[in-house]
C-alpha cells in the first residue's frame, strides 16, 4: 500500500472494538536477533451478533496460532502484513494462542521490541504492540498482564515489565526466567518490556498512607552517579499530587530506565517508564540549568500519566489530548510550584508562540482533538500537548482551582480503570460546578488560534471607554473565553482587577473615563493569556511602556514589553531603517532599578529571537530581521555597558546548585554576558573565553561558547575546540556541541555536512539528529537560505532517515510548514524538494502523511 492510498482513521467512524482480550499472558525468549513472542489471549466477543476477528500485527514473522488448544487450520485465517483476519471464530469466548518471531537488533525505528546500548526495550504508545506481537491493539482493549521473559544471564542480567516481579528462576547453565505481573488493567499501548545489562539505583518514597514504595533507575553503566536529581525530582512529583489532588501511587515499586536511542521525551508505562537518557541523567558539570528544570518537569509529567492517562485511560487516539492537555497542564502547574510562577508562565507562553501558534497557522493545523489521521504518530503535536493544556488551563480560569481539584478526583474515581473521551473530563467537572459551561467543547473542534479583536470608543454620556471584543473567526465554533484584565491610571497604578468570562463571539466592557475630561484608562487584557488567543489591540506606545514597566501581572509586563520590540521592528521595516529605540532603552534602563527577581529580569532582558520576531510580525525576511535584531542589542549593548559588566561582576561568583538564587545569578550574568559580547567594539570576548574555562556549572560552559559562535567571534574556533576536547567522552553534553554550531547564522548547513561525518554523529540516535538536523532546520537563516542550499540539505537527511526511522523523518519534515510564506523563490524550491521526497520508492506512512499535507499549501 502506498502512503497516499493509506487509510484514513476518521473521529465520526469510530466504533468500540467487536472482540476483546480481557487477559493475555505474554512469554519472551530473548535473542538479539531472533526473539521468539508468545502471546496466550483470552477472548471475549461484546456485540451481539458474531463478528470477524482482526489481530493487529506489523513487520512480524507469523509462527502458528491456536485456539483453545487446537492448531487452526490455514484456511480459518488469514495472514496480511496488517495483521491476522480470522473470518468466522468458532465461538464467542475462547483462548487464542498466537506465536511469532522478531528481530530487535535490526529495528532501528525504535517502536515496538528495539536494540539500544546494552539494553533491548520497547515503545508501544501508540501502536508498536502490533509490531511485538499479534494482538488487539487499540486502547479501549484493557488486559490484564501477566509476563514470562527467559533469557541469556549475560546479555540480559537485569529483565523488567510492568507490576511486580513475581518469579525468578534459573532455567539452564547460563539461563534465566523472570515473571512480571501487572494488577492494573491496561491498554497494550502502556506495556513495557526492557532487558540488558543495566546497573540498579534505588531511593525510596513513603506515601501519605504510610505504605513505602521502592523506586528504581535504572542505567547504563558509568551513569549511576548522574541520577540524584531525577529521583528528587521523581519524589517532589509523587508528594505534589498526593497533596495537591490526594492522589497517591497505587503499585509498591515505580522504575525508570534511562534509554539512549529514543524518539521522543519519555513514556508513562505502567510501573516503568522509559525516558529518553537526556531528561534522566545530570550533575552541575553536564547539565544545564535549563536541562534540570525539564528533567523536573518530564518526571513529573510522566509520573503524573499514572493517573491521568493510565488509571484512566483513552477511548480511541483522536482523545490523545485526554491524557496528554491534562497531563502537561498538571506538569506546568508542579513547576509553578516548585519555582517561580510567572517565569514559569512566561517560558510556558513563549512556546506556544513560538512553536504552537504557527502550527495553527500552518498546513498541520488541526483542532486539538483531530477529525482524522493516517498515522497517529504524527499527532504528538504541540497542538495535542501545549494548546490542550492550555484549554485546561481555561477550565482551571473558568471555575477555579479548588472547583478544578475536585473535578478532577472526581473524574478519577468515576472512571477509574475506564477509557474515555474528552466529554467524560468535561462533564466531571461541570458536574462539581452543578452548572454547564457554555461552549467549551467547541475548544476541542476548532483549529486555529482564535484572533480576538478591540476597538475602543468613547461615549460622552456617561463617561466611559467602551472596550468591543470580537473573535473575528469564531462562526462554526463560537468559544467560551477567561479575560482577566486590569485597569491602569495613566502613571500604571493599578485601579481595578476583574476576572470575566466571555460567551461566543462579542462581549463589550466599559470602564469609567479617568477624569471628567474623558481621560483613558489603560486596560490590561487577557493576563497571563487567561485564554489560548492572539489579541488583535493596537495600544499606543505611551500605553505599552506603562505596562511594561507597571503591570503588576509579571507575565503581562514581559509581553509588553516584547510588543514594544516588536513595534520597533515593524516601525524599522516600514521605514527601511532601524527606527529610534529610544522606547525600549528608556524601558530597559527603568527595569534595573526595579528589583526584580534575577530569573524573572533575565528573561524580560533576554531580546527575541528571530523565529520569535517573525511569527509575531509576519515577516519573513530574516536577513532584514537579522540586522534590524543586531543593531538593536548592539545599542542596547552600547547604551548600556557599565551596568552589564555591573550585573556581570555581581553574579559572577555562582555556586553550581540548583537553587533559585544560584539558577537567577547565573542567568543574569549570562544575559549581561550576551549584551556584552555585541559591544561592536569587541572588547569583552575575552570576558567569554575565560567564563567557559573557569566554569563550575554547564549552563555557564554552554552559554560563552554558544554567544560566541552566535556573534562569529574570532574565538569561537578555540572555543568549540576546547568544550570538544573536555566533553568527547560524554554523548549528551556532545549533542549541544553539536547543536550550537549549527543553530545560529548563516550557510551553516555546511558546517553541518562536515558534522555529520564526525565520528560521534551518528543519524540512527533521535538525539543526535535533533542536534544537528532539527538545529539547523530551525535556524532561519541558513534553513531559509535564498538559494535553497537549507532546504536540499535537510531534504536529503529525510530521505536517509524515512530508511531508518520514519518517526524521525515525519517530524523533521515538519518543519517545512512555513515554506509557503517565505519570499522570492523560496516556496518553489522547497516544492520541488518535497515532491521528490513525495516520490521516494519506500515512502514510510509517517513521512507521506506530512509531506503530503505541507505539498498541499504550495
Ligand atoms: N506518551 C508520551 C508522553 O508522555 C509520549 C510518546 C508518544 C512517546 N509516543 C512516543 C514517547 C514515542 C516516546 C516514543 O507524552
Ligand atoms: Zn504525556
Amino acid at each position: 500500500m502506498t502512503p497516499s492510498s493509506s487509510p484514513i482513521h476518521k473521529l465520526e467512524d469510530y466504533k468500540p472494538s467487536p472482540w476483546f482480550t480481557p487477559s493475555v499472558e505474554l512469554r519472551f525468549d530473548l535473542d538479539l536477533h531472533l526473539t521468539v513472542v508468545r502471546a496466550e489471549y483470552e477472548v471475549v466477543l461484546q456485540t451481539p451478533e458474531k463478528e470477524p476477528l482482526f489481530l493487529n500485527g506489523e513487520s512480524l514473522d507469523f509462527l502458528s496460532i491456536r485456539i483453545d488448544g487446537a492448531i487452526l487450520d490455514p484456511n480459518e485465517y488469514q495472514v496480511t502484513p496488517l495483521g491476522i483476519l480470522i473470518p468466522d471464530p468458532p465461538k464467542d469466548k475462547f483462548k487464542l494462542i498466537v506465536e511469532n518471531r522478531i528481530n530487535p537488533a535490526t529495528n532501528t525505528s525504535l517502536e515496538g521490541l528495539y536494540k539500544s546500548g546494552s539494553m533491548l526495550c520497547t515503545q508501544n504508545e501508540p501502536e508498536g504492540f502490533r509490531k511485538i506481537v499479534y494482538s488487539i491493539d487499540r486502547p479501549d482493549n484493557m488486559m490484564q498482564f501477566r509476563v514470562t521473559i527467559s533469557g541469556d544471564t549475560s546479555l540480559f542480567p537485569v529483565m523488567l515489565s510492568n507490576g511486580n516481579l513475581v518469579g525468578e528462576s534459573q532455567l539452564v547453565e547460563g539461563k534465566k526466567e523472570v515473571i512480571w505481573e501487572d494488577p492494573y488493567p491496561k491498554p497494550s499501548y502502556l506495556f513495557a518490556l526492557v532487558a540488558g545489562e543495566l546497573e540498579e539505583t534505588k531511593d525510596t518514597f513513603i506515601t501519605k498512607s504510610g505504605r513505602e514504595v521502592a523506586l528504581k533507575i535504572f542505567v547504563e553503566k558509568g551513569n549511576e552517579e548522574k541520577v540524584g536529581f531525577a529521583f528528587d525530582s521523581l519524589k517532589k512529583a509523587m508528594k505534589w499530587d498526593e497533596d495537591t489532588f490526594g492522589l497517591e501511587y497505587d503499585l509498591d515499586l515505580f522504575m525508570i530506565v534511562a534509554v539512549e536511542d529514543f524518539n521522543m521525551g519519555a513514556m508513562e508505562n505502567k510501573g516503568l517508564n522509559l525516558f529518553n537518557a537526556k531528561l534522566v541523567l545530570a550533575d552541575k558539570k553536564s547539565a544545564t540549568d535549563e536541562s534540570f528544570e525539564a528533567i523536573l518537569a518530564v518526571i513529573a509529567h510522566e509520573y503524573f500519566h499514572n493517573w491521568t492517562g493510565n488509571r484512566v485511560t483513552l477511548r480511541n487516539w483522536f482523545n490523545l489530548t485526554l491524557k496528554e492537555g491534562l497531563t502537561v497542564f498538571r506538569d506546568q502547574w508542579f513547576t509553578e510550584d516548585m519555582t517561580d510562577p510567572a517565569v514559569k508562565r512566561i517560558k510556558d507562553v513563549l512556546f506556544l508562540k513560538e512553536f504552537q501558534f504557527p502550527e495553527d497557522q500552518g498546513p498541520m493545523s488541526h483542532p486539538i482533538l483531530p477529525k482524522s489521521y493516517k498515522e497517529m504518530n504524527n499527532f504528538y503535536t504541540v497542538t495535542v500537548y501545549e494548546k490542550g493544556a492550555e484549554v485546561i488551563r481555561l477550565v482551571s480560569e473558568l471555575i477555579g482551582r479548588d472547583l478544578f481539584k475536585k473535578g478532577l478526583k472526581h473524574y478519577l474515581s468515576k472512571y477509574d480503570g475506564q477509557g474515555v473521551t474528552f466529554e467524560e473530563f468535561v462533564s466531571s467537572m461541570e458536574e462539581v460546578t452543578g452548572h454547564s459551561i457554555p461552549n467549551l467543547r467547541n475548544w476541542y473542534h476548532r483549529s486555529g488560534t482564535p484572533l480576538i479583536s478591540v476597538k475602543e470608543s468613547f461615549s460622552k454620556e456617561s463617561n466611559e471607554w467602551i472596550f468591543d471584543l470580537t473573535d473575528t473567526g469564531g462562526d462554526d465554533y463560537p468559544l467560551v473565553y477567561s479575560n482577566s484584565l486590569a485597569v491602569f491610571n495613566r502613571e500604571g497604578s493599578l485601579l481595578k482587577e476583574e476576572k470575566r468570562i466571555m460567551v461566543g463571539e462579542r462581549d463589550q466592557i466599559r470602564v469609567s473615563a479617568l477624569d471628567q475630561e474623558g481621560t483613558k484608562p489603560i486596560v490590561s487584557f487577557f493576563r497571563s493569556l487567561s485564554s489560548p488567543i492572539r489579541l488583535d489591540y493596537k495600544q499606543t506606545e505611551e500605553e505599552t511602556i506603562v505596562l511594561a514597566k507597571m503591570e503588576t501581572d509579571g507575565v503581562s509586563r514581559f509581553f509588553s514589553f516584547q510588543n514594544l520590540i516588536f513595534d520597533w521592528f515593524r516601525k524599522s521595516l516600514d521605514s527601511g531603517k532601524g527606527e529610534n529605540l529610544s522606547t525600549i532603552l528608556e524601558t530597559i534602563a527603568d527595569s534595573f532599578g526595579r528589583g526584580w527577581d534575577k530569573t524573572y529580569h533575565s528573561f524580560y532582558l533576554s531580546f527575541p529571537g528571530l523565529t520569535q520576531i517573525s511569527e509575531s510580525i509576519g515577516c519573513y525576511e530574516f536577513q532584514k530581521l537579522a540586522s534590524l535584531r543586531r543593531e538593536a542589542v548592539q545599542s542596547i549593548a552600547v547604551k548600556f555597558t557599565s551596568q552589564f559588566q555591573i550585573l556581570f561582576e555581581e553574579n559572577r561568583k555562582t555556586i553550581p546548585i540548583q537553587t533559585k538564587e544560584e539558577i537567577g545569578k547565573r542567568r543574569l550574568k549570562n544575559i549581561a554576558l550576551y549584551y556584552l559580547l555585541y559591544d561592536p567594539k569587541n572588547q569583552f570576548e575575552k570576558l567569554a573565553v575565560m567564563e567557559q574555562r573557569e566554569a563550575k556549572h554547564m549552563s555557564e560552559e554552554v552559554s560563552a561558547m554558544k554567544y560566541l559562535l552566535e556573534i562569529d567571534s574570532k574565538e569561537k574556533e578555540n572555543s568549540v575546540r576546547l568544550f570538544f576536547e573536555k566533553w568527547k567522552h560524554d554523548g549528551l553534553v556532545l549533542d549541544v556541541w553539536f547543536a550550537a554550531q549549527v543553530a545560529s547564522g548563516e550557510d551553516r548547513s555546511k558546517i553541518a555536512e562536515k558534522l555529520e561525518k564526525h565520528p560521534q554523529f551518528n543519524i540512527r540516535n533521535p538525539n543526535k539528529v535533533r542536534a544537528l538536523y532539527f538545529s539547523l532546520a530551525r535556524n532561519p537563516l541558513s534553513f531559509h537560505a535564498e538559494d535553497g542550499s537549507g532546504y536540499q540539505f535537510i531534504a536529503e537527511r529525510i530521505k536517509r532517515l524515512n530508511e531508518i526511522n520514519p518517526q524521525m523523518a515525519a517530524a523533521l519534515t515538519k518543519l517545512f510548514s512555513p515554506v509557503s510564506k517565505q519570499k522570492g523563490e523560496l516556496p518553489k524550491i522547497a516544492k520541488i524538494e518535497l515532491e521528490s521526497i513525495a516520490n521516494l520508492p519506500n515512502l514510510s506512512k509517517e513521512l507521506g502523511e506530512i509531506v503530503g499535507t505541507i505539498l498541499n499549501s504550495l
